[in-house]
């Protein structure tokens, strides 16, 4: 069991749990993910650490509530309460190099998986500016990557009670998509890097390809065991397969083969939709 040293709600459906896992804490680096097994009979999924400290043994995970297993993590865990079984680190280190000047991108809570790797790179001497693109409700990490890197552009887009969750969620991509075409179009950038959601992955490397960047990208298939086992994450890289959990999870953004990604991450579209609009419901009293 890895007990749960803090729990608290940061932000709309955005939960932080400080948790007592030394064998992470001590090899963890940025950009890895651990596949934790909340409840006994619960699925396996993966989440990043966000941060650690190898001395005393914790990570800091930070959960959207999204579907069945994180709505649970958030409602039923406490302070106090064991997480039954974390495994990793898993996955590569984000590659440390002297890129030049990085725009690293979070959309949603993505930003969470920008914040240790942008923190490095600062680190490392790059010069990180960071885009957070998320509804008004749900920022996170404002002040630590603020801290943490040379530049942070929160952009916020106000939940519309008048339109459903999925023209919600075009509004933010479309204030993400401009966004970047704005700052590629007043800036040079070295590398560009994104975690969010596939489809918004995708339109914003189609801004980026236009100004010919190179672009890495944080994917998120499925994944079961995080191994290279089971085959759940397989994408297609360069015309090669893949498994995003041993190869991965970064890419090169201008290789993946996007369709399929979305393809095969789509299946799960309507079960998002009735989980968030069931949430709406709860917290807003209603959605039209
Ligand atoms: C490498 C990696 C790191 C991640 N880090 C974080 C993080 O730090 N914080 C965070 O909130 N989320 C993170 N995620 C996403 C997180 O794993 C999913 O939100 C979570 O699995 C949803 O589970 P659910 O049962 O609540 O939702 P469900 O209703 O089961 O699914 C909702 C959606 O979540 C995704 N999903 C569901 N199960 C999995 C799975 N086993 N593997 C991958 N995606 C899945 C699918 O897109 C699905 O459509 C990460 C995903 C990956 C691949
Ligand atoms: S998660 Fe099973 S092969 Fe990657």
């Amino acid at each position: 069991m890895y007990k749960i040293l803090e729990k608290r709600e940061i932000a709309m459906r955005n939960t932080w749990f400080k948790i007592h896992a030394p064998h992470v804490a001590r090899k963890v680096q940025p950009g890895q993910f651990v596949i934790v097994r909340a409840f006994k009979n619960g699925e396996r999924i993966p989440l990043t650490p966000v941060m650690w400290d190898k001395e005393e043994g914790w990570i800091v995970l930070i959960v959207f509530t999204r579907g069945k297993t994180t709505a649970r993590m958030a409602a039923e865990l406490g302070e106090g309460d064991g997480i039954l079984n974390i495994a990793g680190p898993l996955g590569n280190p984000a590659e440390m190099e002297r890129f030049g000047k990085i725009l690293a991108i979070g959309a949603y809570t993505g930003i969470v998986e920008v914040y240790p790797i942008a923190r490095a790179w600062q680190e490392f001497g790059n010069d990180v500016t960071t885009l957070h693109v998320t509804f008004e409700p749900m920022v996170v990490l404002k002040d630590e990557m603020e801290k943490a890197v040379g530049r942070h552009i929160l952009e916020t887009v106000q939940i519309d009670p008048n339109l459903d969750f999925p023209a919600n969620m075009k509004n933010v991509t479309r204030r993400l998509t401009e966004r970047v075409r704005e700052l590629l179009e007043k800036e040079h950038f070295d590398l560009v890097f994104m975690v969010g959601p596939t489809g918004d992955q995708k339109e914003v490397f189609e801004v980026v390809r236009e100004y010919g960047i190179p672009m890495e990208a944080d994917l998120h298939p499925i994944m079961v065991d995080g191994t290279g086992m089971c085959g759940a994450c397989r994408v297609t890289v360069g015309g090669e397969v893949r498994f995003a959990c041993i190869d991965g999870p970064s890419f090169d953004a201008y290789k993946v083969d996007w369709e399929e990604l979305i393809h095969r991450v789509g299946f799960y579209v309507p079960k998002e939709r009735m989980a968030f609009e069931e949430y709406l419901r709860q917290v807003r009293g209603g959605v039209q």
